[in-house]
């Protein structure tokens, strides 16, 4: 037993004289020690071999030697932890932290959702449809009967397993299906891409966005349209911006218009953009011809409405001066990160 006794003094002198100055020297004590295998454990074993009437004298002993391990084991993980602070003070928490590069918005999904938001303050709501469309909804509807020549005016892309189906050439199908659900007052605009059969140029693009409008109620009257158009135009390019309507034709509105803005490039003087007119084109309109509010069993001797639809790409051209329509598809990082004025 004597012997017992020697070995645990001995050990409490080894443990007495340890230091560890690495959190691993620490975890290395636990373990010789401490752990499942550690010499704490195996010392209590010999409580086996102890005479009977020593085993309570023996056991306070071990006791109190596995409180001594285990308070040297605290003091020691309490150092080392002070250790890991002092390191951390090395750091200079004044340096700039690594930057998150913040991707930027597309310059016609900032221009659209400026579009929307001028038309939402009127109290317009946004409806969408299917790029994939019917003859139906894209031309039928829109009083484009079969073999009307205005569909030569729209180069349209078919579906060549079924060519009852084809790309929308225009959002006026969304009018379409936005009066097949609903009963008036109807006020939306519709945004979304169109496509044409185009050959793709600096001017033209086999794709491209349109935002369409459209507003039905009892006595809505051409000077509704203009004011409307008009309020928008001075939101989206400024005060100063004149305004111009000419006389023009679609077979879904009777009477037809397009809308020109003095051009913003050069400030009515002339230039490349206006073609030397001082003027821009930015969109089609016209009052909802009958025939297209009767397809929808909407009453037109009570209800009129207006209608218009605008490039999303020209009125970013002129706000943004981009001069060629294929940038906008090529995702060139080096134009795109130029758009800051997200929304
Ligand atoms: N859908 C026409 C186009 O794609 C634009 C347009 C003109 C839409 C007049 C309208 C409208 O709603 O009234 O060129």
């Amino acid at each position: 037993m004597e012997q017992l006794l020697q070995q645990i003094e001995s050990y409490k002198q080894e443990i007495s004289a340890f230091e560890a100055s690495t959190a691993d020297a620490v975890e290395n004590f636990r373990i010789k020690w401490l752990g499942t295998k550690g010499l704490v454990k195996a010392i209590m074993g010999e409580m086996k071999n102890v005479p009977n009437d020593r085993k309570k004298e023996f056991g306070q002993i071990l006791n109190e030697f596995k409180l001594f391990v285990e308070t040297k084991f605290i003091t020691l993980s309490e150092n080392s932890s002070q250790l890991t602070t002092n390191d951390s003070e090395l750091i200079d928490w004044s340096l700039p932290g690594d930057p998150v590069a913040l991707g930027t918005r597309h310059p016609l999904s900032i221009v659209r959702n400026q579009i929307v938001s001028i038309f939402k303050r009127l109290g317009f709501a946004v409806a969408e449809g299917p790029e994939i469309e019917d003859d139906w909804h894209n031309f039928g509807a829109m009083n484009l009967p079969e073999n009307h020549p205005a569909r030569d005016m729209q180069d349209t892309f078919y579906i060549n397993q079924d060519p009852a189906w084809l790309l929308r050439t225009h959002t006026s199908s969304v009018q379409a299906r936005v009066m097949e659900k609903q009963k008036p007052p109807i006020r939306v605009i519709c945004p979304g891409r169109v496509y044409r059969n185009e050959t793709i140029s600096a001017r033209a693009h086999c794709f491209f966005h349109q935002v369409e409008g459209l507003y039905i109620d009892e006595n809505v009257s051409f000077a509704d349209l203009k004011q409307t158009l008009y309020f928008f135009v001075q939101e989206m390019f400024g005060k100063d911006t004149k305004v111009r309507f000419r006389p023009s034709y679609f077979p879904f509105t009777e009477p037809s218009a397009e809308m020109d803005i003095s051009c913003l490039i050069c400030g009515g003087d002339g230039c490349n953009v206006c073609k030397h007119t001082g003027w821009v084109e930015i969109l089609g309109s016209g009052m909802v011809h009958p025939k297209v509010l009767e397809n929808f069993g909407i009453d037109s001797n009570k209800y009129t409405g207006f209608a218009f639809g605008m490039g999303v790409e020209r009125i970013c051209q002129l706000k943004y001066r981009v001069n060629d329509l294929r940038l906008y598809s090529q995702n060139d990082v080096r134009f795109l990160k130029q758009f800051t004025g997200a929304l």
